[in-house]
C-alpha cells in the first residue's frame, strides 16, 4: 500500500513517521503494519552486542508484521496520515536497510448502528478493497464470509459452491455445518435451481429445510454466478426469526456481484 520514498536506515527511521496513502475511496483503518527489510546491508552480527547474533528468524529478506498500538483513521477524501513506526521485535538491525514496507488492513470499520442500509454502505468499499487485488477464489469466499460475520453477528455465514451435482461446503464462518446439499434439497438447493435470492422469515416453515444447526431460525441464500451459472450460494444464517429484510437482500447481492468480478 504504500513506499517510502527512498531506502530508510532502521536507525534512523525507528522513531520516525511515515506518511501514507490509501487508496480505497472511503475512510479506512489501518492497524498493523509489515515492514520488509533487505539485509543485503546489515551486518553479520549483531554491533550493538557482538556476542549474539541476529534473531535465527532473520533471513536476507525477512518481512515482518506487527499491530501498531492503535488503530489509525484514514479520512476519505485525503486518504493520507501520518504514522509513528512501530518498535518491532527485531530490534536492533541499527544497519540494515528498509527498502519496502506494507500496510495491512487488518480491522473493518463498522459503524455503531443497527441499520443494516447504513452497515452494508459501509462494508462495501471495504470488501471491494479486500478483494480488488486478490485473485485467489477461496481467499476472497473466506474472507467476505469474516467480514459478513464480523460486520452483523450473524449465527452462520458461509458458501456452497457447485461441485458435480451437489453444493459443497465452502470457506464459511460459525459452527460445523452439512458439507453435502443435493440440488433439490433445503434452501440452498432451491436457490440454486432458481437463481434466485430466497429470504425464509422462518426456517420451520420452508418445506425441505436442512436444520445445520437447531439454533439457525431465519435465512437468506443468495446465488452467486460465474459466466452465467451458479458457481454456488451465499449462505446467511441467524438464530433470531425473521432476521433478515430487503436491506440485506439488496446488501448481499452487491457484495456478490462485487465478488463474481474476482471469479
Ligand atoms: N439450511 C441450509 C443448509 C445449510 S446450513 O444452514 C449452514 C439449507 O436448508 O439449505
Amino acid at each position: 500500500m504504500g513506499v517510502p520514498t527512498m531506502p530508510l536506515a532502521w536507525q534512523a527511521c525507528r522513531n520516525a513517521f511515515f506518511v501514507f496513502e490509501s487508496r480505497r475511496k472511503r475512510m479506512a483503518q489501518i492497524s498493523r503494519i509489515s515492514l520488509e527489510l533487505n539485509a543485503s546491508d546489515c551486518p553479520k552480527t549483531n554491533p550493538c552486542n557482538p556476542r549474539h547474533p541476529f534473531p535465527p528468524r532473520f533471513k536476507d529478506k525477512s518481512r515482518f508484521s506487527q499491530f501498531l498500538p492503535k488503530t489509525h483513521h484514514l479520512p476519505w477524501p485525503t486518504n493520507t496520515a501520518t504514522l509513528p513506526l512501530p518498535k518491532f521485535r527485531i530490534q536492533p538491525l541499527s544497519h540494515s536497510i528498509i527498502h519496502s514496507f506494507n500496510i495491512v488492513l487488518e480491522t473493518l470499520l463498522i459503524p455503531a448502528t443497527t441499520d443494516r442500509k447504513e452497515i452494508y454502505d459501509t462494508l462495501l468499499p471495504q470488501i471491494e478493497a479486500l478483494v480488488a487485488d486478490e485473485p485467489d477464489v477461496t481467499a476472497n469466499l473466506a474472507n467476505v464470509a469474516a467480514a459478513l460475520k464480523q460486520a452483523f453477528g450473524f449465527f452462520w455465514v458461509g458458501f456452497y459452491l457447485t461441485k458435480g451435482n451437489q453444493l459443497v461446503l465452502g470457506p464459511f464462518q460459525g459452527p460445523v455445518a452439512c458439507t453435502r446439499i443435493d440440488f433439490d434439497k433445503g434452501v440452498c438447493g432451491h436457490c440454486y435451481r432458481t437463481q434466485q435470492t430466497v429470504l425464509v422469515p422462518d426456517v420451520e416453515q420452508f418445506p425441505g429445510h436442512i436444520a445445520c444447526s437447531s439454533a439457525s431460525k431465519s435465512e437468506i441464500v443468495v446465488p452467486v454466478f460465474k459466466n452465467g451459472a451458479v458457481f454456488g450460494v451465499l449462505d446467511v444464517d441467524s438464530d433470531r426469526l425473521d432476521d433478515f429484510n430487503e436491506a440485506d437482500k439488496i446488501g448481499l447481492e452487491r457484495i456478490i456481484r462485487i465478488l463474481e468480478k474476482q471469479l
